[in-house]
């Protein structure tokens, strides 16, 4: 098994060559359709935004975002989800997109930019140590990216501490159905892919659970082509209210 170090490298330089070379590791924008994203959302964004969007789901459909909210997506890649959640959440809102790749993050702030959007903000920065203060968005969101994580009870217990008392929980990520032996853990591309960091989905929803969050619940899920037994999940969480 590789050490933590050795698998967040492999996972920066695989996403650092996806974002330079523009390209999504899952696909065209048919496989945006085919995880529910709509002809609306999609026609407002352009084609470099599209190419490179690298989700395993649609946590942005099921926010139910609301103008004037702050959101955060965690692990945004070229900023997708990001630009979707700003023109839901309205000029009174801000959307936040966190990613450790640089390449990522550089791709999203010349889209930003290009796109004219004032309400999003682009940060250089890991899931596990989020640079945001305690209580601070109203609405975390992440698609296909805490498989990708080593320490998954660190991200999730970090997307608590940012939210504000009250606050939602929307991911999309790959897990296993059962308990099975995950025969990819030792292969660093496996990692890098979203499969060797797949865990069992009883357990995924524990370590939400584990980290404070209460009416933890699985929203939608959806098969992914192979290997036989991962599959998709959306799962939403809330922070208790009184916290
Ligand atoms: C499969 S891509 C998904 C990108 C985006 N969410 C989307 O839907 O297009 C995974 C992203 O997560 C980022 N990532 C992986 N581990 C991370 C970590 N520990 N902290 C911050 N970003 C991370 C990668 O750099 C990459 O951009």
């Amino acid at each position: 098994m590789p050490s933590a170090r050795e698998i967040k490298q492999a996972v920066k330089e695989h996403y650092s060559q996806l974002a330079q070379q523009g390209r999504s590791c899952c696909g065209d924008a048919g496989h945006l359709e085919l995880l529910g994203y709509s002809q609306e959302d999609l026609a407002k964004l352009s084609d470099e935004v599209l190419s490179i969007g690298a989700g395993c789901g649609n946590p942005i459909a099921l926010a139910d975002l609301r103008e004037g909210e702050i959101v955060l997506d965690l692990g945004s890649g070229g900023g997708i989800d990001v630009f979707l959640a700003a023109q839901r959440v309205g000029p009174r809102g801000r959307a936040i997109g966190v990613d450790m790749t640089e390449a990522m993050v550089e791709r999203a702030r010349i889209r930003a930019k290009k796109l004219s959007f004032s309400n999003v903000e682009f940060l250089l920065g890991e899931i596990e140590s989020l640079p945001l203060a305690d209580a601070s968005v109203d609405v975390v969101i992440s698609n296909c990216v805490i498989n990708l994580v080593p320490d998954k009870a660190r991200a999730f217990s970090e997307a608590f501490r940012v939210l504000k008392p009250g606050g939602r929980l929307i991911v999309s990520d790959i897990v296993t159905r059962g308990k099975r032996a995950n025969f990819f853990k030792g292969d660093l591309r496996a990692w890098a892919s979203c499969l060797a960091g797949a865990i069992e989905d009883k357990e995924y929803l524990k370590i939400i659970s584990d980290a404070g969050f209460e009416r933890v619940e699985i929203i939608a899920h959806s098969p992914i082509p192979e290997p036989a037994g991962f599959y998709s999940v959306t799962v939403r969480a809330f922070k208790p209210a009184g916290l």
